[in-house]
C-alpha cells in the first residue's frame, strides 16, 4: 500500500489542488455557493474512495457532508470529523501567490515543497488525507473496521449548526472513537499527539461617550474619548504579572501537577528558533510559566480587533462617539465558556467609568478538552505515528480550539483523537498558509496505520 500511495502522489496533489481552488470561506456570505461546491466536490471524492453512502445534509448555515461504509456492524467504527470551510484570505495583498491558486514552493522547513493556499493545512489538505487513505485501504487490504465521515462547513465561524445536527443524529453518528486531523505535530521529525485543546469565549464590546462625533478642538479635553477609555479598560485587564484581572477568571482553572508540567516540558522546544521565526526580540506572558505553557495549558485574553473614529486617508480632528473591540479568551479545563463570558461582561461593566456607556455582546464559544493518554484511541495514534514516522511520538497540549470536540463527548459520549499533521509554523489563518507535501503524504500513509492498530487493540480488549 505504501508504494501505491507514493506512486499516486501527483494525482492526490492534483485533486487536492482542485479542492483548494474553491474559495470555501464560511464567514463571507458571498461565498455561499462556493461552500456548496466544496461540499459537492468532497462528497464526490468520498464516493470515489469507495464509501457506499455519501450525502449533503443541509443546516441553517452551511451544509455538512456525511458518508459511511459499514463493513460489519460487529466491528468498531471510526468517525472522522474535519472541516471544509476556510478562513478569509485577507489581507490578500500580503500573499506571495494567490490564496486560491495553489502553488508548491520549497521552504527551509519544507525541503520537499509546501502547498501554498488558503485551507491547505487548515483543514482541506488534512481532510483530503483521510479521503485518500480510505481510498487506498479500500483498494488494498480493505477497511479493518467501519468508517463514518462528517465534514462540516462552519468550524471557522464557531460550528453553530453542527451541535444541532449532532443532537438530532445520534444514531447515525454512533461510533467508538472520533478521529480528527486538524492540529499540529511538533516538527516533521518529532511526531506528536495533541492531548488537549483550549476552549474559547468570544466577546464584542461597544463603548459610547457623547451621542455624536464632536469637534475635538471644541469638546476635546472635556468630554470622554471612548477610544482612550476603551484602550485603558483593555490595558487594565492584565496585571503586571500578565494575569487576567477579570474577577473569578482563574477559579476553575486546573493547575497541572509538577510531574505533568515536567512531561510537557520534555517535548522539544527551541525558544530562539521560535523568536527568529516570528522576528521578535522577546516573548511575553504570564509570570511563572514557560512560553509553551502560556500557549497551551494557560488561559488568555486577547483583543482580536479594535476600531472607531477616523481611519481614512489623511487626518480628521474628531472626538468619536463610539469605540469597539472584539475580545477573545482561550480557556483551559475546567473553565466554562458561558460562565467566563458572564464574568467578562460583569467585569467590563464594572470597570467602565461614569463618562461612558458600554454594551457587551457574547459571540460563540466552546469548552476546553483533554484526551486521556491511557485510552485505546491514544495508543493506536501513538503506534501509528511511531510506525509512520519511525520516531517515538510525544504528547503535547495544543493551544487552538475546535469548539465542537467537547460537545461530541457530551452528546455522543465519544472521545476524540487529535491526529493532525500540520506544523504551527504553516501560517494557519495568516497570509501564505501552506502545508508540507511531506506532511500530506505522511498523513495518507499513517491514517491506515491508525485504523489497523485501533481495530487490533479493540479486538484484543474484547478477547
Ligand atoms: N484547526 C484549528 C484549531 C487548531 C489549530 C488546533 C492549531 C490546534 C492547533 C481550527 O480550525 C481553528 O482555527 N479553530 C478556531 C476556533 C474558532 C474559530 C471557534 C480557533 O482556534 O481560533
Ligand atoms: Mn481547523
Ligand atoms: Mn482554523
Amino acid at each position: 500500500m505504501k508504494n501505491y500511495i507514493a506512486s499516486n502522489k501527483q494525482r492526490y496533489l492534483d485533486e487536492l489542488f482542485d479542492f483548494l481552488k474553491i474559495p470555501s470561506v464560511s464567514a463571507d456570505s458571498k461565498h455561499k455557493n462556493d461552500m456548496l461546491s466544496a461540499a459537492e466536490y468532497i462528497k464526490g471524492k468520498l464516493l470515489d474512495a469507495g464509501l457506499d453512502h455519501a450525502e449533503i445534509c443541509p443546516t441553517d448555515g452551511h451544509p455538512i457532508v456525511y458518508a459511511e461504509k459499514i463493513i460489519d456492524p460487529a466491528l468498531p467504527t471510526i468517525l472522522t470529523y474535519g472541516h471544509y470551510d476556510v478562513q478569509p484570505a485577507d489581507p490578500v495583498e500580503l500573499w506571495n501567490t494567490p490564496p486560491f491558486e495553489p502553488t508548491i514552493k520549497v521552504t527551509p522547513i519544507h525541503p520537499d515543497g509546501a502547498i501554498f493556499a488558503r485551507g491547505s493545512c487548515d483543514d482541506k489538505g488534512q481532510i483530503y488525507m483521510h479521503v485518500k487513505a480510505i481510498e487506498a485501504m479500500n483498494l488494498h487490504e480493505g477497511l479493518p473496521c467501519n468508517v463514518k465521515i462528517m465534514f462540516e462547513g462552519e468550524e471557522e465561524v464557531g460550528s453553530e449548526n453542527l451541535g444541532t445536527f449532532v443532537k438530532n443524529n445520534k444514531e447515525k453518528l454512533k461510533a467508538d472513537i472520533i478521529l480528527i486531523s486538524d492540529t499540529s505535530i511538533i516538527a516533521n521529525d518529532i511526531p506528536s499527539v495533541e492531548t488537549g485543546l483550549r476552549g474559547l469565549a468570544y466577546m464584542e464590546v461597544e463603548v459610547t461617550a457623547a451621542n455624536r462625533d464632536l469637534h475635538s478642538g471644541v469638546y476635546g479635553g472635556a468630554v470622554a474619548n471612548p477610544i482612550n477609555v476603551l484602550a485603558q479598560m483593555i490595558a487594565s485587564m492584565h496585571d503586571e504579572n500578565g494575569k487576567i484581572t477579570v474577577e473569578g477568571f482563574y477559579d476553575k482553572v486546573i493547575e497541572l501537577s509538577a510531574a505533568e508540567r515536567e512531561a510537557l516540558e520534555s517535548a522539544p522546544f527551541e525558544l530562539e528558533a521560535y523568536k527568529k521565526d516570528l522576528e521578535i526580540n522577546e516573548v511575553t506572558g504570564e509570570k511563572g510559566y514557560s512560553t509553551r505553557e502560556r500557549a497551551s495549558i494557560r488561559p488568555t485574553l486577547d483583543v482580536n480587533g479594535i476600531w472607531g473614529g477616523y481611519t481614512g486617508e489623511g487626518s480628521k480632528t474628531v472626538l468619536p462617539s463610539k469605540a469597539f473591540a472584539k475580545i477573545s479568551m482561550r480557556l483551559v479545563p475546567d473553565q466554562d465558556w458561558e460562565e467566563i463570558s458572564d464574568l467578562f461582561t460583569k467585569h467590563f461593566k464594572k470597570i467602565a467609568p461614569a463618562t461612558v456607556k458600554v454594551q457587551v455582546k457574547k459571540h460563540h464559544g466552546g469548552q476546553p478538552y483533554v484526551t486521556p493518554t491511557d485510552s485505546i484511541g491514544y495508543k493506536a495514534a501513538y503506534l501509528a505515528l511511531e510506525e509512520g514516522f519511525g520516531k517515538t511520538p510525544v504528547p503535547t497540549r495544543g493551544g487552538g480550539s475546535i469548539p465542537i470536540v467537547a460537545l461530541f463527548e457530551k452528546e455522543l459520549g465519544l472521545k476524540s483523537i487529535l491526529f493532525g499533521f500540520g506544523l504551527d509554523s504553516d501560517a494557519l489563518h495568516s497570509p501564505n498558509e501552506h502545508y508540507g507535501v511531506f506532511n500530506f503524504m505522511k498523513g495518507i500513509e499513517t491514517i491506515p496505520l491508525f485504523y489497523k492498530y485501533y481495530s487490533q487493540l479493540v479486538n484484543e480488549q474484547k478477547s
